[in-house]
Parts: structure tokens; C-alpha cells; sequence
């Protein structure tokens, strides 16, 4: 529909014992639950990336057509040696001018106390170059492994706090997707 907004919910990591799926699952249900939105969920381990760059085989037409249609992002990163995951990087890298005027939110992941603040500030730089544009809120899962139960759902004691931001985090996406997509 023409003003169905529909957001790619990236998870940052082909880790096979990733928590950030958690996370990145539980936003992609919340923004389900939205009016007027459409969640593509996007997995790295679903793509092939041979080598770097994005030169015409160095892409995957699926991504391609995921970034070409989403109207907004959400990259959920966990921190890896207080950056962002390599795949990740390399799946951004690999379109440009797709992410023109769309904007970007983030949640950051960790087993420790900090969140993924460090990756999501070191992602910042490169998402700039994209094309994609910030917002400056952003929602973050430290102890992740200590917040979901098994079956995806967030444990009671930590669920006022997440429905509320990303309920406000949502607001300045979708403004800012609406916005962006009546200039695109
Ligand atoms: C290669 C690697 C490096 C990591 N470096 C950090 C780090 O710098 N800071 C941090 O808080 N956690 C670090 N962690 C732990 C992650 O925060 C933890 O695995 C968490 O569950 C999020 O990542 P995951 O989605 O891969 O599980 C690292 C994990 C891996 C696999």
C-alpha cells in the first residue's frame, strides 16, 4: 500500500549462538504491531556476499530489493571487540545509493553492562557515509542473554522499560520514514 512504511529489521551478526536474534525478533514483532507498518526481517546468514565491495557480484539482488522497498531501518548490532560485526559491514557495504534519505534507528547488544553502546558509536560513522540517516534515539540490550525467556518474550521486570522506548523511538522513525518518503 502507498502509505504502508516498511522497515528492515537487520540483525548485525551470522554468529550461530548470536543472541542479538532475541532482541532483533522482539523489535520486529513490536513494529508488527504498529499501524500502517511492514517489517522485512533481515538475517545475514540468509545472504551471499562473495568477496568485499559492491561491485555487480559482489551484491545479493535479494538485499538489493529489500533495501531498494524498505522505507526505514533498524540494525540491531551486537559489540564485537567494541565494534560492530564484520558481516554486517559487509552486507551495508555492499548497496549505496538505495539508502538515500531513508532513516536508521539502532539497538545496541551485550553480555556485559554497556549495551553495544561502543558498536552502535562506531557504526554511526559508517552508516553516515551510506546515505542513511540517524535518529538520536537509540535502544540498548546489556546482559542480553539475562532479558528474553526461551520462548522469545522479554521477562516481566524488563518490559515497561522496552515498550517504552521503542514506542518513542517508533514515533521518530516512522515520522522521519513519512517524511522521507514523500521528497524520495
Ligand atoms: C568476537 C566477539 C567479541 C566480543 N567483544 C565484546 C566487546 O568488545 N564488548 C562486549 O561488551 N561484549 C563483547 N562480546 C560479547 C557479546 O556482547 C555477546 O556475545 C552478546 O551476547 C552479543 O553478541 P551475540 O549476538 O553474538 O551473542 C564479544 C563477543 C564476540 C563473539
Amino acid at each position: 500500500m502507498q502509505n504502508t512504511i516498511t522497515i528492515a529489521v537487520v540483525v548485525g551478526t551470522t554468529r550461530v549462538r548470536r543472541e542479538s536474534i532475541k532482541p532483533a525478533r522482539y523489535i520486529a514483532d513490536f513494529a508488527r504491531n504498529l499501524p500502517g507498518v511492514a517489517v522485512i526481517f533481515v538475517d545475514p546468514m540468509d545472504f551471499n556476499f562473495p568477496g568485499d565491495g559492491n561491485d555487480p557480484e559482489g551484491k545479493d539482488s535479494r538485499y538489493t530489493e529489500i533495501v531498494r522497498k524498505a522505507d526505514a531501518f533498524f540494525i540491531v548490532t551486537p559489540e564485537y571487540n567494541h565494534s560492530f560485526p564484520g558481516s554486517l559491514k559487509r552486507m551495508l557495504d555492499s548497496e549505496l545509493e538505495l539508502y538515500n534519505h531513508k532513516p536508521v534507528a539502532f539497538a545496541g547488544t551485550s553480555s556485559g553492562n554497556w549495551g553495544g553502546v561502543r558498536a552502535v558509536e562506531s557504526l554511526l560513522t559508517a552508516v553516515r557515509e551510506t546515505g542513511l540517516v540517524a535518529i538520536s534515539w537509540d535502544v540498548y540490550f546489556p546482559r542480553v542473554q539475562e532479558i528474553f525467556h526461551a520462548d522469545g518474550s522479554v521477562k516481566d521486570e524488563f518490559r515497561e522499560h522496552y515498550e517504552h522506548s521503542l514506542s518513542k523511538l517508533f514515533d521518530e522513525l516512522l515520522l522521519l520514514a513519512r517524511l522521507f518518503k514523500t521528497i524520495r
